[in-house]
């Protein structure tokens, strides 16, 4: 069972285990909202699914920030809501959680070892959601990501070719760094979770030294044939945006380096994946 399957990472899943051959029963918000008990407990207990991949979430950071009740509803409640009746039907769920976990002051890459310490309330919500969900539900495989791009949904990618497509102005930060991470990429990676049903914590990310915005934005316009778009780069300060974000962000797994799991393909290969896949972006 997916949840959320009409996001972004949602409908990634779905195509992806579609294509596995698995039977799968998908829930956009308007089948399933999560942060409802009740509603949660009834589909679940009447699709007893082996499997539920949790992609639902409030990804909106800025909103997060001025309505803490409905972020902590989705992202924390959701999750919980969605192990506790895991563990009754007895299924493994596997639910995202974010890098904005992290407050970003460290140099190089956040692994297991770190402590989380958000400083939005997106962060803070999704930090809960792992609690909550762990506490519940014994067979939750919790799997932190961040600057994910794909198909559909809003994403910085989508903007950054949007903004050229029209021939605007792009303003691109240089001074944050993450690691990108190609949906099709994390889908594939939460079956074989799912399947590999082994609880925990798991930073799956593509691979590659990761990316500052401005670098991203560079190599997404040189994917899509537009490298000749003009980047302003800017600090994260002049922005002014509601919610903090973390400066440094980029994730290390050391739980799939230490069983063996092939590392995801650099994000740069990634990317032109996509550009190609897509066609429309060029
Ligand atoms: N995108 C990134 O760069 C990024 C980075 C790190 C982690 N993540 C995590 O990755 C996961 C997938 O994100 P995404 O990028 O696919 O985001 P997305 O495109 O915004 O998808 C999230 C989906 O969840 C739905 N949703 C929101 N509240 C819900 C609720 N209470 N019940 C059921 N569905 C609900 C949304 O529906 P509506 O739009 O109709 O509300 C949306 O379709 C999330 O857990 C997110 O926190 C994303």
């Amino acid at each position: 069972m997916v949840a959320g399957a009409g996001g972004m990472v949602g409908r990634a899943v779905l195509e992806h285990c579609t294509a596995q051959g698995d039977e799968v029963s998908a829930h956009d918000h308007s089948s399933l909202d999560i942060a409802d008990e009740k509603a949660v407990s009834s589909v679940i207990d009447g699709e007893r699914p082996q499997v539920i991949i949790n992609c639902a979430a409030w990804t909106d950071v800025d909103g997060c920030e001025t309505d803490r009740v409905r972020a902590f509803e989705a992202n924390a409640k959701g999750p919980e809501n969605l192990a506790k009746s895991a563990r009754r039907v007895q299924a493994g769920l596997v639910t995202i959680s974010t890098d904005y976990v992290f407050d970003g002051a460290k140099d190089g890459f956040y692994t297991q070892r770190d402590d989380p310490n958000p400083t939005s309330v997106y962060g803070a919500s999704k930090l809960e959601g792992e609690r909550l969900a762990q506490a519940a539900c014994a067979r939750t495989v919790v799997v932190r990501t961040g600057w994910i791009f794909g198909s559909g949904g809003r994403n910085f990618l989508s903007r950054v070719i949007e903004l050229s497509l029209h021939n605007e102005h792009l303003k691109a930060i240089s001074d944050a760094w993450g690691t990108p991470t190609y949906a099709a990429d994390l889908a594939r990676r939460l079956r074989q979770l799912a399947e590999l049903d082994l609880p925990g914590i798991y930073h799956v990310v593509n691979s590659g030294d990761g990316a500052s915005y401005e670098e991203f934005a560079r190599e997404a316009l040189k994917s899509a044939g537009r490298e000749k778009a003009m980047i302003e780069s800017v600090r994260s300060d002049s922005l002014r945006r509601p919610a903090p974000r973390p400066r440094n962000s980029r994730l290390r797994c050391l739980v799939s380096e230490a069983i063996g799991l092939e590392r995801l393909p650099d994000w740069r290969l990634a990317l032109k994946e996509f550009a190609e896949k897509a066609g429309t972006i060029a």
